[in-house]
């Protein structure tokens, strides 16, 4: 009797390392290599296996052996038939012995012989084989007693949920991966989508080639520059590539117009912002603010702007982003009745509409931007791929520049709302 107790403390100081040891999720080579080890110390075995089964490939695979020697199978195939049986078997003990109707163990009858194993153990969990252990005889030549049978299925449920979870996790990460590559491919065609729109939209207007694609690179370089994330500088930019998709429905000839265009002329090309948002709106965009951008990006901080005359903090930030990039763009490029400023004048006009037209701490972040390019601290060169080397490197701006960014008041829109005079809405 005494003996039998020290079996049982034994037995159950096992099976709890063994339940401490699954719950290791760092090494599950290592914990099935522990698994097999605790299992032949607490009855005493001195040669065994656990193996993992494959549904896919019908097979297990070893992944502990102890004293089966070199020329034990690494993987073992399994016919419909013996399927069939280790499920109606379930989780229990089958001596190899008794086994010989199972073409498994015809198959594989020299190398079970050859090593002596005694018992098969099939680890079925929810109905699903998920592995096995093989186990040779005892040290003491003794055959298996029902109470060790029982510590081995006690111990055998252990490692066989510890193998499906393994599997389940697996199952979840390829899944996991298999939606992250259908997210990106997705995420990929709908930015090409955008930059062809953004082409569209460019090619409508024969003098600002390209303009829609560089506000969207400045208003990246803006909102990165703020500091935010991967994402939110992604959807500006988008929201930079799409501002005026409403001029898609302007006539040509307003577009093109070689001339200052007149009221009438200047109405319906106003009406962009707004045509732009209603054809943005029922698109799901990754970045919920894209409609917003095409609606606001000719607003104003003091309420000058269109199409509703918005004041500072009625206006959508990403719409601010948009317009800074957009009147960079706007003072940067060549037009038929105007020629492009020098890069020396447009950070002067930058500075002093800072607060008028625009947001003062996105003034400071573009210029910070463009001061670090020019002195080497931002090796990127995204102004002078834009705009070209020799406009960004004009005699004395870095100098503008530094003054600009010590001149500019970082003015909250609090403050600024504050000074505001009393709105007026213009009237339509
Ligand atoms: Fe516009
Ligand atoms: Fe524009």
């Amino acid at each position: 009797m005494a003996e039998q107790d020290s079996k049982l403390i034994h037995a159950f100081g096992a099976l709890a390392e063994l339940g401490h040891e699954i719950t290791n999720k760092n090494n599950f080579q290592e914990t099935i290599r522990t698994s097999l080890h605790l299992l032949s110390g607490a009855i005493g075995i001195m040669r065994g296996g656990v193996a993992r089964y494959s549904k896919f490939a019908h097979e297990f695979s070893m992944m502990a052996v102890r004293g089966l020697g070199d020329d034990f199978p690494l993987s073992l195939t399994l016919c419909d038939e013996d399927e069939r049986q280790f499920l109606t078997n379930g989780l229990a003990p089958i001596q190899v012995s008794e086994a010989h109707a199972l073409p498994f163990f015809q198959v594989y009858n020299v190398s079970f012989e050859r090593r002596n194993l005694e018992l098969f153990v099939p680890l079925v969990v929810r109905d699903e084989i998920v592995g096995a252990i093989f186990l040779g005889e005892k040290a003491t030549g003794d055959s298996y007693t029902k109470y060790e049978c029982e510590i081995i299925c006690a111990m055998g449920r252990h490692i066989g949920v510890a193998i499906a979870q393994r599997n389940l996790m697996a199952e979840i990460e390829r899944h996991a991966n298999e939606n992250r590559k259908l997210f990106d491919e997705m995420r990929s065609t709908y930015h090409d989508t955008v930059k062809a729109f953004a082409a569209a939209i460019d090619c409508k207007d024969k003098y600002t080639e390209g303009h829609s694609v560089r506000v969207g690179k400045f208003s990246e370089i803006i909102a990165a520059e703020l500091g935010w994330g991967s994402d939110e500088v992604e959807g500006v930019a988008v929201a930079g590539y799409l501002h005026d998709v409403g001029k898609l429905t302007v006539e040509r000839k307003i577009i093109n117009a070689p001339y200052r265009i007149n009221a009438k002329e200047s109405a319906e090309l106003n009406k962009h912002p707004a045509v732009g948002y209603e054809i943005l709106l029922p698109i799901h965009h990754p970045f919920s603010d894209v409609p917003l951008a095409a609606k606001y990006h000719h607003e104003r901080l003091d309420g000058r702007g269109y199409p509703d005359g918005l004041y500072d903090r009625e206006i959508p930030y990403i719409a601010k982003i948009v317009n800074l990039a957009d009147s960079f763009d706007a003072m940067t490029t060549d037009r038929p009745y105007k020629a492009r400023r020098p890069a020396k004048d447009v950070v002067e006009d930058l500075c002093n509409n800072a607060g008028k037209q625009f947001a003062p701490e996105l003034v400071t972040a573009f210029l910070g931007g463009m001061l670090k390019e020019l002195t080497g601290e931002d090796r990127n060169k995204r102004f002078r791929r834009l705009l070209g080397r020799e406009y960004m490197e004009a005699e004395g701006i870095v100098d503008k520049l530094t003054f600009a960014l010590n001149e500019i008041a970082p003015t909250t829109p609090m403050t600024y709302i504050a000074a505001a005079p009393v709105r007026e809405r213009p009237i339509h």
